[in-house]
């Protein structure tokens, strides 16, 4: 299906909760952590096509501050896929892609921190898309931190308590600087926002689909698309004359 959407019907920030790697492994007799690899493979595919699409900003959710609590097997080869995937930073730099690693990266080994601050550095210059990445991401403790950052300004004499604004909070988010979010896709039939992006949430639209993610192709994103484009969106407004 060829889009034939305006990019002023676009969104500029997509959010993907790329769920659903653990059914499709199940459901063909597979482990986990097939459907991870799986899910690693649609995901580059997709990203392509978005920034093909021209998106400007796209943050998936790869790794949870919760993601924790799964089997060490299986957050073993989580890490291992995401130590593929910025190792080879230099074919998303070709393909135009600016990639940034968002949430707290404190329990990372240095090895993984620095292979986080390679793939951003080897990316920097890429003037499509811009990825972020979110690993080891939850909205709550993004929020948190943002605040103890804030409060310690506080402290310092640096910042006056009614001086503190939206534009504050969101400047030490990992997002400061870029678009909030216009649209959230959900696949896997789940209809929940799981901590992502719960600020720069706040006026997005929401997907659900039904497909499992390693099924969601670059069809499944141009029917998204498709539906975002019919939303009449207005950010606490009143309905414009022509829409009643
Ligand atoms: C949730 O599905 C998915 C994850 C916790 C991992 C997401 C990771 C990938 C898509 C692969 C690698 C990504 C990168 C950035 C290289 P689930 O396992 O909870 O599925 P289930 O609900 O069916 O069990």
């Amino acid at each position: 299906m060829k889009q034939q959407l305006l990019p002023s019907q676009l969104p500029q920030h997509i959010g993907i909760i790329m769920d659903g790697n653990g059914r499709w492994a199940k459901l063909r007799g597979l482990p986990r952590t097939a459907g991870h690899k799986a899910g690693a493979a649609i995901f580059k595919k997709i990203m392509t096509h978005c920034g093909e699409r021209g998106i400007k900003y796209v943050t998936v959710y790869a790794f949870s501050t919760e993601n924790w609590k799964r089997s060490p097997d299986e957050v073993h080869a989580l890490m291992d896929l995401f130590m593929q995937y910025m190792e080879d930073a230099k074919n998303y730099y070709k393909d135009n892609i600016q990639i940034h690693i968002i949430g707290d990266r404190t329990p990372f080994s240095p090895e993984m921190v620095a292979r986080m601050e390679a793939c951003e550095s080897d990316t920097a210059a890429a003037t499509g898309l811009h990825l972020n990445v979110a690993l080891n991401y939850g909205g709550q403790h993004e929020l948190t931190q943002a605040m103890q950052k804030i409060a310690q300004k506080v402290k310092a004499g640096e910042l006056a308590p009614e001086e503190i604004t939206e534009e504050t909070i969101e400047q030490n988010l990992y997002t400061a600087g870029m678009p909030p979010v216009d649209l959230i896709i959900r696949p896997s039939g789940e209809y929940r926002l799981s901590n992502f992006m719960i600020w720069q949430a706040a006026y997005a639209e929401y997907v659900f689909m039904d497909t499992l993610w390693p099924d969601f192709g670059p069809k499944e994103l141009d029917k998204a698309l498709a539906v975002y484009a019919k939303r009449n969106r207005r950010f606490g407004a009143e309905e414009p004359e022509d829409k009643k």
